[in-house]
């Protein structure tokens, strides 16, 4: 029974996860989150959950809230995001932590092949070097980590996907929220699973030179 730390937990995919968790497994949840008011009735219905208030920037939040945990999950946005790394990483170290689930984004390796890749590169612009740095961060630690870089996101109802593997090209150019949230899942529960890899995850046949919506 894993006890999962989930950083930026109000966050999109995070509150997706948080209920396959608590519908699928017997997982104790801890939610950390900037003003923590917004999740505190949700945790006081649920016996396994609790929500804690810090900012994933600051080492000292993030070691208070990581100290009786096994997989921390960390759903972090902004463009400080290197910063979040660093932080989550050195508080990781300092408790002894060794498993990292870290959600980024795809195009972070230059990855993404064809039209769709310079589209993305030129719509994501700096967002893509501050998560390539934060990945980088990530990857040059010992933690074992799992980067997940997804397609762009939509908020289908469906658990839909194909994984890439880092060095392969990405494939596909959207993927659902509500399938990220599985992997996540799914990797808390067996944490062999992606472990030390960093993933592209996309929905299978969504090829083409920008996401259907745009
Ligand atoms: N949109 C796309 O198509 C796409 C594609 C690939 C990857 N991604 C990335 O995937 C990630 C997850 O997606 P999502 O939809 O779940 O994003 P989201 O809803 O924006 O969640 C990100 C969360 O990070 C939290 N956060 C940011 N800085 C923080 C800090 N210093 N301390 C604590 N919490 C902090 C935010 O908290 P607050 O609520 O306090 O602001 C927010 O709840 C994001 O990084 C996103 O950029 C997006």
């Amino acid at each position: 029974m894993a006890k999962v730390l989930i950083l930026g937990a109000n966050g999109k995919i995070a509150r997706l996860a948080e209920h396959i968790l608590i519908d699928t497994t017997d997982s104790d949840l801890r939610l950390f989150l900037r003003n923590a008011g917004r999740l505190r009735d949700f945790a006081d219905s649920h016996t396994l959950v609790e929500a804690v208030e810090g900012d994933a920037t600051n080492v000292e939040d993030l070691q208070e809230s990581m100290k009786d945990v096994d997989v921390v999950y960390a759903n972090l946005a902004g463009d400080n995001i290197e910063s979040e790394a660093r932080a989550v990483v050195k508080a990781m170290h300092a408790e002894n932590k060794t498993r990292l689930i870290w959600i980024s984004t795809l195009g972070i390796y230059n990855e993404v092949p064809g039209k769709f890749g310079e589209w993305n590169n030129k719509t994501l612009g700096s967002y893509i070097t501050n998560y390539a740095a934060a990945a980088k961060v990530i990857e040059d630690s010992d933690l074992d980590y799992t980067i997940i870089r997804p397609a762009w996101l939509t908020d289908k109802p469906e658990v839909d996907y194909e994984v890439t593997q880092k060095g392969e090209d990405f494939k596909g150019t959207e993927v659902s929220r509500r399938s990220i949230a599985q992997v996540v899942v799914d990797i808390t529960q067996d944490p062999d699973k992606f472990k030390r890899e960093s993933i592209g995850i996309n929905k299978p046949n969504t090829d083409g030179d920008k996401p259907a919506w745009y």
